[in-house]
């Protein structure tokens, strides 16, 4: 039998034939707890039939439009997004079919609304480490992700950085009083390194995902770079591609904080894992720039395809019908304490951190030094590898110095039992690996 997923390595395969509620079931018969929504995707669980429905519809009614053009599915999109997901701040809406596509678009409008200013020199993007932001050449280079660019390093364009904010790991100490403005002033330091006049954009995560393992700033952080990047005329590109939705127990994660970004980006969760789609969502300063210059804002042959539309207006109703932001939040408080009370007390665990049902666990040789293992020991896969065993799919996380992460995301929708089972199968997948 021939092999479909040649990019992942040999004896890896995995085979799913059905997936119900947080439940996968392999083929051959097991279930499996899906604690990290696949990639941190799927948010309202697997098999609702109202988004079957939904997809199915519009491929009867329509199979493929061009981009540009509106089919119901789409108007749809746009005006749920509109009427209850978006700020008013964000009014112009570009649908992509991913979260690097939609992240290298948000870049491009970052440019073009620039040199639509006649500010051509600001060709640069300051990014932070660690981060990830996506898999294209341009994304790739601009992430703070060691791990995810080896072997491709002689091809990636090196942009200016800050370092992410890690409590943990702070140089003025751990959860040092005045981290957020430490972090705050090294990213202006970096602007200033870089050329003011040359950054078009900040592109950062607001809660860092997997490659940081769910890394949440400090509360003054983000008013405090908000009010930086004005002073300098850098915009802000959020990348919300794994936060956004509901995924922080807010409807973006930035919301956790007084500030508004001025070109939101989203993928993943948007339309629940039923279907690939990402976003752009830009001010309509930007928009109006771009739209009285002579620039075309191009499109992906698969940008917006309308059964994908019609999976993400569904699936973003439910989010709202049944609340489930609200529920990331209370089920995310009630993950926390519960990781926190069986994680805690191992003495692998340097610390258990997240927000809502983005959360993570830090495993280090010792975390009174909080000394890592070493890279080779490869310990965040091997416990991913041990949990699988026993029936528990987690995410893992980390790259390069900062490793040996263990992420978790699982559905809204997930149970109280389901977290007791989160909690316990990785504190015995730790012991296991690490003891
Ligand atoms: C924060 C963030 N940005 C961008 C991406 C890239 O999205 P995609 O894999 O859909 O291209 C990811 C994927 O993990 C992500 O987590």
């Amino acid at each position: 039998m021939s092999e479909v997923n040649w990019p992942f390595r040999r004896g890896s395969t995995m085979s799913i034939r059905s997936a119900q509620g947080v439940y996968l079931e392999t083929s051959d018969g097991q279930q499996i707890l899906d604690a990290a929504g696949g990639a941190i995707v799927s948010n309202i669980g697997h098999g609702r039939e109202r988004v079957v429905e939904a997809v199915a519809k519009a491929t009867r009614d329509y199979s493929y439009v061009v981009p540009p053009w509106l089919t119901p599915s789409r108007q749809a999109l746009a005006d749920v997004l509109s009427e209850h997901w978006l700020p008013p701040e964000l009014s112009r809406i570009h649908i992509t079919s991913g979260g690097s596509e939609a992240v290298e678009s948000g870049i491009k409008l970052a440019l073009q609304y620039h040199a639509a200013g006649g500010e051509r020199d600001r060709s640069l993007i300051l990014a932070r480490v660690p981060s990830y932001h996506g898999t294209t050449l341009a994304t790739a280079g601009l992430s703070g992700h060691a791990v995810r660019k080896r072997g491709l390093e002689s091809a990636l364009t090196v942009f200016p950085s800050a370092p992410t904010p890690y409590l943990l790991r702070c140089p003025l100490g751990r959860n040092h009083p005045d981290a957020g403005e430490y972090y705050a002033q090294a990213l202006r330091q970096a602007i200033i390194d870089a050329g003011p006049n040359r950054i078009a954009a900040l592109l950062a995560e607001p809660i860092t995902g997997s490659s940081g393992g769910a890394l949440v700033p400090p509360d003054d952080y983000w008013p405090k770079v908000r009010e930086i990047c004005n002073e300098y005329g850098v915009l802000i590109i959020m990348d919300e591609v794994m936060t956004g939705f509901g995924r922080t127990g807010s409807r973006f994660g930035y919301q956790h904080w007084p500030f508004v970004p001025d070109i939101l980006v989203s993928g993943k969760g948007l339309a629940g894992g039923y279907a690939p789609l990402g976003g752009v969502y830009a001010s309509e300063a930007i928009g109006q720039a771009i739209d009285q210059s002579p620039f075309n804002v191009m499109f992906h042959t698969f940008g917006a395809h309308p059964a994908a539309c019609a999976a993400a207006a569904e699936v973003l109703t439910i989010i709202d019908e049944e609340q489930l932001v609200e529920r990331a939040a209370q089920q995310g408080k009630r993950l926390a304490e519960k990781l926190d009370a069986r994680l805690r007390p191992l003495p692998w665990v340097a610390e258990v951190r997240g927000r809502g049902l983005l959360q993570a666990v830090e495993v280090v040789s010792d975390p009174d030094s909080l000394q890592p293992f070493p890279e080779s020991a490869d310990i965040a896969n091997r416990i991913v590898a041990r949990a699988l065993d026993h029936g528990v799919f987690y995410y893992g996380g980390g790259t390069g110095e900062f490793r040996d992460m263990v992420c978790m995301g699982p559905a809204f929708t997930v149970q109280d039992e389901h977290l007791d089972t989160m909690a316990e199968v990785l504190a015995q997948s730790i012991e296991e690996v690490c003891g």
